[in-house]
C-alpha cells in the first residue's frame, strides 16, 4: 500500500475504505445502462466511442440504433463509410466515427477481440481511458480508468491541490488512481467512481451533504471542494464567421460541397461557404455570389434566413449566417455538385447545417 500524503495513518485507512463506500454507493444510485448489461468487448467499446461525444441520455439511441444495424465488429468493418458517418450524424468530431469503423476492421481482421491491453490501446481513436474502460467492463481486467469525473473525485476526496492538467497532476491521479482501483471487482469499481463523479460529486453544485464519503472527503474538511479540482490552463477557444449560401433551383436541387482534410469536419456535405475574419455585409455576399458561385446573367433571388447563429465546438466558436439563393435552374459549377434536395438526408451534414435547416423548415 503507498501512501501520498503526510498524513500517512490516517491516509491509509482512507485507502482501504474508499473502493468498498464507492461501490456501496453504486449499489444504491448507480444507473442501469444498456451497455452495463453486456460483457462484449465490441458493443462497450462502441459505447465508449459515443459517450466520449456525448451526454448519456442522447447517447443511449445512438448506442441502440448502432448495436441493432452493426451487432458485430464484424458488421461495422463490412459497412460503408458513409454509411457509418451517416449514422453517427448528429454527434459531431467525424473523426471519431472514422476511428471506431477503422477499429472495427482491426478487430474483424483479428478473428476475435483479443484480451489484451496493448492490442485495445493501439486501436485508432482509443487512448488510456477507453482502453482501461474496456479491458475492465468487457475482461474484469484490473485497469483503473481515469477520466474527467473521476480525477474530479480524486483531486476532491484525497485534497489534490497540484493542477490536474499539469505532468505532475496527471502523475499523481495516474499513481492514486491505480492505487484506488479494486483489484478483485476492477469492473464494479470503475463504473461506480464515474457514476459517483456524473451524479454526486458534480463539477458543481455537489451533493455533499448527503455524500457517503464527506466523512474522508480532504477537499470538504479544508472548504475546497468548489475550488478543486484546479486546471492550470485555461482553453483558448477560437472565433470563425461562416456565411453559407444555401442556393438551391426553383425545381428542387441543392449545391453540395465536400468538405476536404486538415480542418473541421472533414468528407462532411455542406452548402457553398464563405470564410471571412468577421460577419459579411450582404453587399459582400452578394459579391461573393456573383464572383464565384453565378458568374452568368441569371435572375437570381437572395434572402437571409439566419443571422449570428452560434454553434460551439471543444475550441471554436463559429458564427453563421445562413442565406437562400434561388436559381431558375442548375448553372454548371466546378468545385460543388448538385443534388436533389429531398435526399439531402442522404448526406452526412455537420450538426450546424442540421439546425440551420430544421430552423428554417
Ligand atoms: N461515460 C463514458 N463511459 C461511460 C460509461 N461506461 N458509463 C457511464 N458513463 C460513461
Amino acid at each position: 500500500m503507498v501512501c501520498f500524503m503526510p498524513k500517512k495513518q490516517y491516509f491509509c485507512i482512507m485507502i482501504s475504505s474508499f473502493g468498498t463506500q464507492l461501490e456501496q454507493w453504486y449499489e444504491s444510485f448507480g444507473r442501469d445502462l444498456p451497455w452495463r448489461r453486456t460483457s462484449d468487448p465490441y458493443l462497450i467499446m462502441l459505447s465508449e466511442f459515443i459517450l466520449q461525444q456525448t451526454q448519456i441520455v442522447q447517447g443511449m439511441s445512438y448506442y441502440l440504433r448502432f448495436a441493432e444495424r452493426f451487432p458485430t465488429a464484424e458488421s461495422l468493418a463490412e459497412a460503408s463509410e458513409e454509411e457509418v458517418l451517416r449514422l453517427w450524424q448528429g454527434l459531431g468530431y467525424y473523426s471519431r466515427a472514422r476511428h471506431l469503423h477503422a477499429a472495427a476492421k482491426q478487430i474483424a481482421e483479428a478473428g476475435k477481440f483479443p484480451r489484451d491491453y496493448a492490442f485495445v490501446r493501439a486501436l485508432p481513436g482509443i487512448g488510456d481511458y477507453t482502453a482501461a474502460a474496456i479491458m475492465s467492463f468487457a475482461f474484469g481486467e484490473a485497469y483503473a480508468v481515469l477520466d474527467g469525473n473521476v480525477s474530479r473525485v480524486l483531486a476532491r476526496h484525497f485534497g489534490i491541490t497540484e493542477p490536474i492538467d499539469s505532468g505532475q497532476g496527471k502523475k499523481l491521479l495516474r499513481a492514486l488512481a491505480d492505487e484506488m482501483l479494486d483489484r478483485q471487482h476492477p469492473a464494479l469499481y470503475n463504473q461506480a467512481i464515474m457514476d459517483f463523479g456524473a451524479l454526486q460529486c458534480k463539477p458543481t453544485s455537489p451533493l455533499c451533504e448527503v455524500c457517503l464519503l464527506a466523512e474522508t472527503c480532504q477537499a470538504l474538511s479544508t472548504h475546497q471542494v468548489d475550488k478543486l479540482p484546479i486546471k492550470a490552463k485555461r482553453t483558448t477557444v477560437r472565433d470563425r464567421y461562416f456565411t453559407y449560401i444555401y442556393t438551391r433551383t426553383e425545381d428542387g436541387m441543392t449545391l453540395l460541397h465536400r468538405r476536404g482534410s486538415g480542418d473541421i469536419w472533414q468528407g462532411l456535405f455542406e452548402f457553398p461557404m464563405i470564410e471571412s475574419a468577421n460577419k459579411l455585409t450582404s453587399k459582400q455576399v452578394d459579391e461573393f455570389i456573383h464572383s464565384s458561385l453565378v458568374k452568368v446573367n441569371v435572375k437570381i433571388k437572395t434572402e437571409l434566413l439566419a443571422s449570428d447563429v452560434l454553434h460551439q465546438l471543444t475550441h471554436q466558436r463559429l458564427h453563421a449566417d445562413f442565406y437562400r439563393l434561388t436559381l431558375p435552374n442548375a448553372i454548371e459549377n466546378e468545385k460543388e455538385q448538385w443534388v436533389e434536395e429531398k435526399s439531402l438526408d442522404r448526406y452526412a451534414l455537420p450538426r450546424l447545417l442540421e439546425k440551420l435547416l430544421e430552423k428554417i423548415k
